[in-house]
């Protein structure tokens, strides 16, 4: 367990986040920093009562400043405004680059010791922004999408092999969006590689619904976006931080010559452990594969440039 974690942005990922961490006991203290007065403070309030019947002492405190967050070990980013009608994907880039920035100067300042999970979205911009403000190393900012992008495509594969997701090992490389790659040479059922069991036309579908998959959930709920699923996907990040478990999942780590890609953030293999991540683990990739991973690669430098810090 770690003294102190802070999530920063109390809204649907970021008070999901504070309460799943707490249930695990993943720190004795989790802080939620957000600039709504009163917001904050009345969602850790309550999540805290919530200790006695789900059976945690983690303390749980709500504050508009950093004060309080000061010496976290671990911090996640979950700031920015969801994109509103009219607003291109450039106009969110930055607006959202603006408040990641001054979330990473206060983290500089008050927490400068940390390893940073950013959720923020565009989340591999958000990433770069949040490494170039605070001036930590790639092991200390790591960017949440994989994870996530591989839990919908597990899911989608489990209901359609008809087995228990658990059956179904998986992993969503490159920027989160429309250009992400689900490696289907790598993705097996219980061992067995899955283009024995589905046919191409039905991977096509899965791979699609995945690309698809933050945008059907916006489609359904209209006035805001998924927020279970994504906060399940950052809290095991930062179990496997926390607990030193080396584990091996799909992360936006800052590649410098991996898989042929430098300068940017992008979703490739990360070993985390304590020190946050350990390691960009290079594996082979079909041809396909490699050239989606680069051109997904590009749409994120050019969503890069639209943004200036
Ligand atoms: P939300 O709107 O419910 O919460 C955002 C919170 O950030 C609000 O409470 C707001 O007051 C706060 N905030 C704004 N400026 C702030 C600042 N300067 N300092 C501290 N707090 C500030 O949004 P939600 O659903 O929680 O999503 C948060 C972010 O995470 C969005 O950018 C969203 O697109 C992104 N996201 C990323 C995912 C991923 O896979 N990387 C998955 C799901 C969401
Ligand atoms: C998602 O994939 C909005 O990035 C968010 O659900």
């Amino acid at each position: 367990m770690l003294n102190k974690i802070t999530v920063v942005g109390a809204g649907n990922v970021g008070a999901t986040v504070a309460q799943r961490l707490a249930e695990q006991e993943l720190a004795r203290t989790v802080v939620m920093v957000d600039v709504v007065e009163g917001l904050p403070q009345g969602k850790a309030l309550d999540q805290w009562q919530s200790g006695p019947i789900e059976g945690f002492d983690t303390r749980v405190v709500g504050a508009n400043d950093y004060g309080v967050a000061a010496g976290s070990e671990l911090v996640v980013v979950t700031a920015g405004i969801a994109r509103k009608p009219g607003m291109s994907r450039d106009d969110l880039a930055r607006t959202n680059a603006g408040i990641v920035k001054q979330v990473a100067q206060q983290l500089k300042q008050h927490c400068s010791q940390a390893i940073v999970v950013v959720v923020s979205n565009p989340l591999d911009v958000m990433c770069w922004v949040t490494k170039q403000v605070t001036g930590f190393p790639r092991e200390r900012v790591i960017g949440m999408a994989g994870v996530l992008d591989t839990a919908r495509f597990r899911a989608f594969l489990a209901d359609a092999v008809r087995v228990s997701v658990e059956d179904i090992d998986a992993m969503v490389l490159g920027g989160h969006g429309d250009t992400m790659v689900p490696l289907i040479s790598h993705t097996t059922v219980s061992g067995i590689p899955v283009a024995q069991l589905l046919d191409r036309a039905t991977l096509d579908q899965i791979v699609q619904r995945t690309r698809d998959g933050g945008a059907e959930i916006v489609g359904l709920l209209k006035t805001g976006s998924a927020f279970y699923a994504p906060s399940a996907a950052v809290v095991q990040m930062v179990e496997a931080i926390v607990r030193d478990k080396h584990r091996l999942l799909p992360c936006a780590a800052w590649v410098e010559g991996e898989y042929g890609l430098s300068g940017m953030y992008v979703g490739v293999p990360c070993k985390l452990a304590r020190g946050g991540l350990e390691q960009i683990v290079e594996i082979e990739l079909a041809a396909d594969e490699r050239a989606a991973l680069r051109k997904s690669a590009e749409q994120v430098n050019e969503s890069m440039a639209a943004v200036k810090i």
